[in-house]
């Protein structure tokens, strides 16, 4: 067995990401962590404990962030893993919350959320914990800029909005064949939270200087796996 390494993968919202990233740490036998989970489960958590109200007029978002920042103590965000599907679960304070973070009301709150401060250093000091021993793809925004800049691998991964949108919708429709959704509006999204994730101040998705563009946008998954999976023997063999 080669070197045990941190793999950071990051990249724009519904590019593949956590598709590419579960499939290499299943590969390899490291430990996959899906950081925007972790994300969205403290923005579940602001959603039904009255932290984060929308306004049905503008749809616009009121955050209690005093209010928060002090219930954040308690709000334990973690993983179990699932032996028969070997996938990951979810957990917010115990509970299995993955469908509930994955639905449209989450996906709407969660970029000024994780745009938080407080927020960001809390999960990545966390993050950072779950990495020491190496062994770890780690997959988000910021994972080789912010969280392990010295990662052995970095692969920054994007595709057009337009492919992304279609892939989150045909995601959406394949679990739930009547989800009342358009097309138009998963784009509006996907826009959206290129926006404010690529202009937060506290660590911004951006490319690290060191990391690997993989462009998917006209790649099948099986190309995108074999290309991340030459990638990491690269730096493990070498
Ligand atoms: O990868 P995802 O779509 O599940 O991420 C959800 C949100 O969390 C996304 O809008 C940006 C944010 N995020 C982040 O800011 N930093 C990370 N490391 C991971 C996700």
């Amino acid at each position: 067995m080669g070197k045990q390494i941190v793999v950071a993968i990051d990249g724009h919202s519904s590019c593949g990401k956590s598709t590419m990233a579960k499939w290499l740490a299943g590969q390899v036998g490291y430990i996959y962590i899906d950081t925007g989970a972790m994300y969205r489960m403290v923005t579940l958590y602001a959603l039904t404990h009255g932290f984060l109200t929308r306004s049905a007029e503008d749809n616009s978002i009121t955050i209690d962030e005093a209010g928060l920042e002090k219930a954040l103590a308690d709000v334990d965000v973690s993983f179990a893993f699932d032996e028969e599907t070997r996938l990951p679960l979810a957990l917010l304070n115990g509970k299995v919350v993955e469908k509930e973070i994955r639905g449209m009301a989450v996906s709407e709150c969660v970029s000024p959320i994780a745009a938080l401060p407080f927020v960001r250093t809390r999960l990545t000091q966390q993050q950072q914990h779950m990495g020491e021993k190496k062994g770890i793809v780690m997959d988000g925004r910021d994972i080789g800029t912010a969280v392990f800049p010295k990662a052995e691998l970095k692969v920054f991964v994007t595709a057009s909005a337009r492919v992304r949108a279609q892939r989150r919708y045909d995601e959406l429709k394949a679990k739930e064949p009547d989800l009342p959704i358009e097309l138009s509006d998963i784009l509006r999204n996907v826009e959206e939270r290129d926006y404010i994730d690529s202009h937060r101040e506290l660590n911004p998705l951006c490319q690290a200087d060191d990391a690997v563009v993989l462009d998917n946008s006209d790649m099948t998954i099986e190309q995108q796996n074999q290309f991340l999976l030459n990638l990491f023997r690269s730096r493990t063999e070498a």
